[in-house]
């Protein structure tokens, strides 16, 4: 059977790929399983330190949820559609969003409905020149289910967002970069060297300071500010009595002189 999410992994970093290429990527029910799966795996495995997620294929990272599939979820009712479907694909983005460990989404072609609502979820994102992005949802006559009303707008602004969300007008890879989508957009051959340098330049630093960052940055953001600086105290309480941080407490204060200079 064909693996749904190959995995390679290189010094630290594992490359996770969509991979339905003759469907657009379509992120059917078994291929979030077994997303979910490898996330689950990887979280536990003190080797990878960073995940890039990329898709099969010269034309998609992913045409979003599988409309055949949850077409039959829907015919069976809200229930079932709500369970199976909706509930499935927002667990999947909520994982994403909180993940210890950073995401970095390498957007290498159509990124549509659910396959944008992961590059909104994602800690971080490269987009190829080629990339193309849409929320078509409301061609379907359907709100984005996979979290795409609720993060586009607090990234892109309300106003941004219900444009893209109302219209489903397609959108450039620059226009996702101005609206705060994407991180940078890269020539397509640079795509994945692009992400794996970004993923380099974060794990360099120790894993618990990373994942106090995203924590607090991910929590914070849904909260008021004083509740987001009483996450932000927790998370710095978490990492006072490790040795990580007295190591890198140490390190500065015994650091050569030019060191300041050169960072
Ligand atoms: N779900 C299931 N299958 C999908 C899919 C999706 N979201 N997107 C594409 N596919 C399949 C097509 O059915 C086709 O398979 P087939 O050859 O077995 O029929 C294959 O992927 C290629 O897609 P196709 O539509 O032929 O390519 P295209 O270049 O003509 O159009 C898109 C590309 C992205 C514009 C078009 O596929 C599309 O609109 N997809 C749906 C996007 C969407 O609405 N996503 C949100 C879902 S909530």
């Amino acid at each position: 059977m064909t693996e749904l999410i190959p995995m390679e992994l290189r010094d630290g970093v594992a490359l996770l790929t969509l991979n339905r290429p003759d469907k657009l990527n379509a992120l059917s029910y078994a291929l979030i399983d077994r997303l979910m799966q490898r996330l689950d795996a990887i979280e536990v495995d003190d080797a990878i330190r960073a995940v890039i997620l990329t898709g099969a294929g010269e034309r998609a990272f992913s045409a979003g949820a599988d409309i055949a599939e949850f077409s039959g979820s829907v015919a069976h009712g809200a229930d079932h559609a709500v369970r199976d479907f909706v509930r499935r694909g927002q667990t999947m983005t909520a994982r994403l969003e909180s993940f210890s460990k950073p995401v970095i989404a390498a957007v290498n072609g159509l990124a549509y409905g659910g396959g944008c609502e992961i590059t909104e979820a994602v800690h971080l994102a490269v987009a190829s020149e080629r990339a193309r992005f849409a929320k078509p949802e409301i061609k379907l006559a359907m709100p984005p289910t996979f979290g795409g009303t609720q993060r586009l707008p607090r990234l892109a602004g309300r106003k941004r967002a219900l444009e893209l969300l109302l219209t489903g007008e397609p959108f450039s890879p620059d226009h996702a970069l101005a609206i705060g989508l994407v991180n940078r957009v890269v020539p397509h051959g640079d795509l994945l060297s692009a992400a794996d340098a970004l993923a380099r330049q974060i794990i360099r630093h120790p894993p618990g300071a990373v994942a106090a960052v995203i924590t607090a940055a991910t929590r914070g953001l849904n909260l008021s500010i004083d509740e987001g600086l009483l996450v932000e105290r927790a998370q710095f309480a978490m990492l006072a009595g490790r040795e990580e941080l007295s190591r890198g407490l140490a390190e500065w204060r015994s650091r050569p002189r030019d060191a300041a200079q050169t960072g």
